[in-house]
């Protein structure tokens, strides 16, 4: 195709054939991923080991990287169901091997038809509480199965029927809840009140006697196994078409949510051009708006990229790396929401020379009071749980997929009779000027709710490809997202390899509020002291925010690598 393309104005410039051929393969070995030998092993971390092994079964079974990721992400919506799940959303950055297509498959939710604007707000314009994080109200139309089954129609090998095997067997045979997960299950429910709400089908499924259930029991969900079948048997249409449609929508309703069968058949998933930025020497891919992931680390980076950072003590550095963390979490209240409602200026916003503007505004000496910046939004606040996996196969396939239901187990409601949990992502959306996020996350117009309009996302799945090879990336946290990639990219460009970008302790600054947030370990006390001199606040990270799973591929020495967060206990597997 690229040749045939090429051939015309060859000819007529009159170029040898033999010179046109070196050309062609110089520039085949030009483009990233196109000519490169394939990396000969798989990859595969993601935040639960059956999750892992769900995908690597598909891969044994003759499935790609892009079934893999159906296999795991409707596996983690059994074995991680805190994290995402078949009534979410998120985003799947995808490349493939054979021609180098990079493209991000959208698979966010979106405002119901009778959305409105102040849908949260009481007559007094307050917001009320609950209802766009606990509420069936707080759901938006969900994006998974048909990110599921766009992957499985246009990029994979096998049918739907065949990846969502392993997610269905989990489901109906259950899975034992083993130390770690007890635990997490048993703090989530407790902190976020579960085991008092009183949802009965949640209850069901997730509570023993309506308590945490004990370490070594089963969960079991065969009507989820009935969901996935489901969509597995009739791929996409089974699911928001028909039956199930209206199984669904009714019992959306009968819980006060506001969804139609119409806005099920509405659903699209969107395929975009992902965000590709430079940064000294490497090429980082990552998600396009409605996530303002990519437009966010382009941003950092085109700023950063003005200082050699390596020449700075580590206090300086890292006050740089926090005022850029802040100008482009400035841009984001400011600009960003769904494309197809606002006119996003990613242009602007990723190029060099506005980088070089904001980069102007930073002082090396002194931090800048977010209320300082133009376009000042005031707020506060932090967050919750979603998913992320990385995938390569042997031939070089990538999956970067960020799917999430928002809050720990999404609104904490499952729907009756279909075993799927509900989302809470039309809290991603700006419910009033100012008011933040359950992340804190303040926002503006461009993020304002809409019917069949995206809630603006942070979710970040992202290549990193240069000389040395290349290195998928990704983690939940809600507004902490791009930060803990951006630590990422910034380690891998160092030299670290994927469990010690994992494992690093992460800084963050959201500009809103006007704080750094550090993990245990990410800063000296001297380093804490000097960045206190400079007017900056410091405060402790939760603890456990990141979970962060990365595969890397070594094009030197062909070595393949997969690491999981040891914050958490993830699956990384190389076979
Ligand atoms: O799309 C977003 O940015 C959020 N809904 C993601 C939530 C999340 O990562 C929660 N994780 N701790």
């Amino acid at each position: 195709m690229t040749v045939a393309v090429l051939r015309r104005p060859a000819a007529r410039l009159g170029v040898a054939r033999g010179a046109w051929f070196l050309f062609v393969v110089a520039l085949l070995f030009a483009l990233p991923g196109l000519a490169a030998p394939a990396p000969g092993k798989s990859a595969i971390a993601s935040a639960h080991p059956l999750a892992t092994a769900a995908g690597m079964e598909i891969l044994a079974r003759g499935g790609n990287a892009f079934d893999a990721a159906v296999a795991v992400s409707g596996a983690l919506a059994v074995v991680e169901p805190n994290g995402s799940g078949m009534g979410g959303g998120g985003f799947y950055l995808l490349h493939r091997a054979n021609d180098g297509r990079q493209v991000v498959v959208d698979a966010r939710e979106v405002a119901p038809a009778a959305a409105t604007r102040d849908m949260y707000l009481d007559a007094s314009g307050n917001p009320i509480e609950g209802l766009s994080t606990r509420h069936a109200k707080a759901a938006g139309i969900p994006g998974e199965p048909a990110g599921w089954a766009h992957l499985a129609a246009n990029y994979g090998r096998l049918p739907l029927s065949v990846s969502l095997e392993p997610a269905i067997r989990l489901a109906r045979q259950g899975y034992v809840l083993d130390e770690r997960m007890q635990r997490d299950f048993g703090r989530v429910i407790r902190d976020e009140g579960l085991d008092k709400a009183a949802d009965p089908s949640f209850a069901r499924v997730f509570l023993v006697k309506g308590k945490v259930p004990p370490v070594g029991h089963r969960i079991q969900q065969p009507e989820l196994a009935r969901s996935l079948e489901v969509l597995a048997k009739g791929g996409a249409d089974a699911f928001y078409r028909g039956p199930f449609a209206k199984k669904l929508v009714a019992g959306v309703q009968s819980l006060g949510g506001i969804w139609t069968v119409e806005d099920l058949a509405a659903y699209r998933v969107v395929e975009r051009e992902p965000v590709v930025t430079t940064y000294r020497g490497l090429r980082v891919v990552s998600t396009p708006p409605p996530s303002s992931g990519g437009v966010w680390l382009a941003s950092v980076l085109n700023v950063l990229s003005g200082y050699d950072l390596g020449q700075f003590d580590s206090v300086t550095r890292k006050h740089l790396i926090l005022e850029a963390m802040r100008r482009a979490h400035r841009d984001r209240a400011q600009y960003l929401g769904d494309p197809a409602f606002t006119d996003v200026p990613v242009r602007l916003l990723t190029s060099p020379d506005y980088a070089a503007g904001l980069r102007a505004s930073i002082r090396t000496d002194k931090a800048t009071p977010s209320d300082l910046l133009p376009g000042y939004v005031q707020a506060g606040g932090q967050g919750a749980h979603t998913t992320h996996f990385s995938v390569l196969d042997a031939e070089g396939n990538r999956v970067g997929g960020t799917i999430t239901l928002n809050g720990w187990f999404g609104a904490g409601i499952v729907v009756p009779g279909t075993g799927i949990l509900l989302n809470n992502q039309m809290d991603d959306f700006v419910m009033k000027p100012g008011v933040p996020n359950m992340y804190g996350l303040v926002g503006a117009e461009a993020n304002a709710i809409a019917p069949g309009k995206r809630p603006l996302s942070s979710m970040s799945p992202t290549f990193v490809e240069g000389e040395r090879g290349v290195a998928v990336m990704g983690t939940p946290g809600g507004s902490y997202i791009p930060s803990m990639v951006l630590m990422g990219i910034l380690h891998w460009s160092a030299g670290a390899d994927a469990q010690a970008i994992v494992a690093a302790p992460r800084l963050h600054h959201q500009y809103q509020p006007d704080l750094v947030f550090m993990e245990a370990g990410a800063l000296t006390s001297d380093e804490q002291a000097g960045l206190e001199q400079r007017g900056h606040r410091v405060n402790q990270w939760p603890a456990t925010i990141g979970n962060m799973h990365v595969v890397t591929w070594d094009r030197a020495t062909g070595k393949v690598n997969a690491a999981s967060d040891p914050r958490w206990g993830g699956g990384a597997t190389v076979h």
